[in-house]
């Protein structure tokens, strides 16, 4: 029976091919200066070739006073999308042809920050709300300016059509400009803004309608919760009060209503983590279906085949939206139509693809263009498509290691043809990411295994379990190219009395119980994510870090959560504290000089990693006849992104 979620589908007079309604997301592909790239043109184009009904192209910023705020560096290129003058009609032209070649419509997505743009002094619905955590200084917009600034969403809408796009969103969610206006906790005005919160949301839908005809399709994207009662915070709105909203902004004109959550100073639900259940606002998309018959659309970590047609049958929306689930895998629509679905990459919730925000806040040149840790070809979807191998000049590919890094070069070189055998020394493929998947939030890790697994077996890649490649073999069978993925182990700091303690992984994996009272040695990522792990079991966990923060090497919102998470659990922080002894009492550290004792019953070693060195001596032996890499943790320890680009890399180089 054909899914419901592959069923076609109207939005006003408009006809999508299937239910799947990809998300506005900002790529920072554009130029410099705001303008289309071609890389951007191509990720676009990817997107829709791999089936998907419908397309919101990433924000496109109304004017500069309400773009992204950044500081620094945007490396080869990292700009925000314009649509202020007609001089980006061409550019928006540009990716709605590409969209509609292969066959999606597309939705221009307008938005403007309002309170928290970049400007020196910013536009405010009030200038007495101010952003929770980030401080500005604030203007209020005058009775005639919110006028001016509804224009700006008019003229850009019919840019929008001129470039030949399907219809417009406006980005009335996270807390952006719109929303502001319908918050009662944002929109403290007297005048008729105020008197009426759903005024500028109404006007702006029936005057794009006006200027650009009744039939252009209007997707008004809305929280349905700001989920400022998270922060002790009691005058946002709800879930009751955005039923009252929905039948207001029906009747004002809007064709679909493109549902989310979440304000930027409830920054969790913007881009909800592995900490945030899968489906997480199909109730605020069922909450307004039930006030209207227009279309909803919901997005929120719908990263499953299986939870998107549920979505759709149990009526909780009638589009579902993937958003990260398109980085991760552009063919998802595809492989689901043609009834593969376990070929689908899913999406980790690992958020690395919001890492650019750390040039956001710290002005870093890290990350400026948006990387998915799972799809190398992400933003370079030309330049990185997997292309075979002329037939006479394919090898005999030896890969030395079952992790993601491993499985990942034996993946892309067997999809160029070349004759792949896969050796792990273990009894399964997957390396570290079965104890990396054990704390609460990260069980999907688990996914990458099994779409790996999954694609040695489809990709014929020989793979030896229990069989550590060594030099006899490789002396034997002469490879033509060697890559060596043979991971890392954990790092043993020189401690006295480091006997008395466990390592992290072993607590993961369950070969080692924790007492009562734990002391974690490494603040990085896996000591916090242990931590997060034993406090759900009741433990009392304090950690020691040298650094002056926890999980420096992770995105900023990552660890402003994980601060959050911890210190909201009554896990003892200790930054700046070196670990000097471990005694039969606990951990003796020094901090500021002074020395104290941290009591434990279980002190558990988290001090990040060290390659292993296996192979890497057959360099010069003449045993491989061409071509010898190492990638991954067998290269430096590091994260999964590193491990897959890197793998993905090297396999495209021979
Ligand atoms: C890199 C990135 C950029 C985003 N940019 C936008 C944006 O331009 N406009 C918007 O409304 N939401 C944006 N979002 C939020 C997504 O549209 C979506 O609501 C969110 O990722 C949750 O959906 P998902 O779990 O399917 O990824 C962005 C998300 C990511 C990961
Ligand atoms: S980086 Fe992580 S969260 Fe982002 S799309 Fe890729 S797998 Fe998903």
């Amino acid at each position: 029976m054909k899914m419901k979620v592959l069923e076609p589908i109207k939005v006003g007079k408009l006809t999508i091919r299937n239910r799947f309604l990809m998300a506005p997301m900002l790529t920072q592909l554009s130029s410099p200066d705001g303008h289309t790239t071609s890389r951007m043109v191509e990720h676009y184009r990817r997107r829709a070739a791999g089936g998907v009904g419908a397309i919101t192209i990433e924000i496109h910023f109304v004017r500069d006073d309400g773009k992204v705020c950044y500081s620094g560096h945007r490396g080869e290129s990292g700009g925000l999308p314009d649509i202020g003058d007609d001089s980006f009609i061409p550019d928006v032209a540009r990716i709605a042809q590409a969209i509609h070649s292969e066959g999606a419509v597309c939705f221009l997505q307008l938005g403007h920050l309002g309170k928290f743009g970049r400007g020196e002094i910013l536009p405010a619905v009030s200038e007495s709300s101010p952003p929770v955590f980030t401080p500005a200084r604030l203007k209020e917009l005058s009775t005639q300016e919110v006028e001016d600034y509804i224009q700006l969403y008019v003229d850009a809408s019919f840019r929008a059509k001129q470039a030949g796009c399907d219809g417009v969103t406006i980005h009335s969610s996270h807390g952006f400009f719109h929303m502001q206006f319908m918050s009662p906790h944002s929109n403290l005005r007297e005048d008729k803004w105020g008197k009426d919160k759903m005024l500028c949301a109404k006007d702006t839908v029936k005057r794009i309608k006006t200027k650009c005809g009744q039939d252009f399709p209007i997707v008004y994207r809305v929280s349905g919760d700001e989920y400022y009662g998270d922060l002790g915070i009691d005058d946002g709105y709800g879930v009751e009060d955005f039923k009252k909203m929905v039948p207001e902004l029906v009747t004002a004109g809007v064709d679909m209503l493109d549902v989310t959550g979440g304000t930027v100073d409830t920054s969790k639900w913007i881009i909800p983590s592995g900490q945030v259940q899968p489906g997480c606002f199909l109730h605020l998309g069922a909450a307004a279906k039930s006030v209207t018959k227009i279309p909803v659309s919901c997005v929120g970590r719908i990263n499953t085949p299986e939870l998107a047609e549920k979505a759709i049958q149990e009526g909780m929306c009638d589009m579902v939206v993937l958003g990260r689930a398109l980085f991760a895998d552009p063919d998802f629509v595809k492989k689901l139509a043609e009834g593969r679905p376990e070929d689908i990459r899913k999406c980790l919730a690992c958020n690395h693809c919001i890492n650019y925000s750390k040039t956001m806040v710290e002005g870093s040149t890290m990350g400026s263009i948006v990387k998915c840790a799972v799809n190398a070809e992400m933003g370079r979807d030309e330049e990185y498509a997997i292309r075979p191998k002329a037939k006479n000049r394919r090898k005999k590919v030896f890969v030395a290691g079952g992790g993601p890094a491993g499985m990942e070069a034996a993946r892309v070189a067997a999809e160029r043809g070349h004759d792949v055998t896969l050796f792990e020394k273990s009894d399964r493929l997957g390396g570290q990411m079965f104890e990396a998947s054990v704390p609460p939030g990260k069980s999907e890790l688990i996914n990458l295994v099994e779409y790996l697994t999954t694609q040695m077996k489809k990709l014929n890649v020989k793979v030896k379990l229990k069989t550590p490649l060594t030099e006899e073999i490789l002396k034997k069978e002469n490879p033509q190219v060697l890559v060596i993925a043979t991971g890392s182990r954990p790092y043993k700091p020189r401690i006295q009395g480091l006997e008395r303690a466990v390592l992290a992984r072993d607590i993961l994996l369950g070969k080692v119980k924790a007492g009562q009272n734990v002391v974690i040695i490494g603040g990085a990522s896996v000591g916090c994510e242990t931590a997060c792990w034993l406090v759900e079991q009741g433990k009392n966990v304090q950690i020691i870090e040298i650094l002056p923060q926890i999980c420096s090497e992770s995105p900023i919102l990552e660890k402003f959560q994980m601060i959050q998470r911890l210190t909201g659990s009554g896990v003892c922080l200790n930054c700046s504290t070196s670990a000097m002894e471990i005694t039969e009492k606990g951990v003796v550290v020094e901090a500021l000089g002074e020395k104290k004792i941290i009591e434990a019953d279980t002190v558990i070693i988290a001090a990040g990693a060290v390659s292993n060195k296996e192979l890497w001596s057959v360099k010069g032996s003449g045993f491989v006849t061409e071509f010898i890499a190492r990638v991954g943790d067998a290269t430096k320890p590091g994260l999964i992104v590193d491990a897959i680009h890197e793998a993905s890399a090297v396999a495209r180089d021979f």
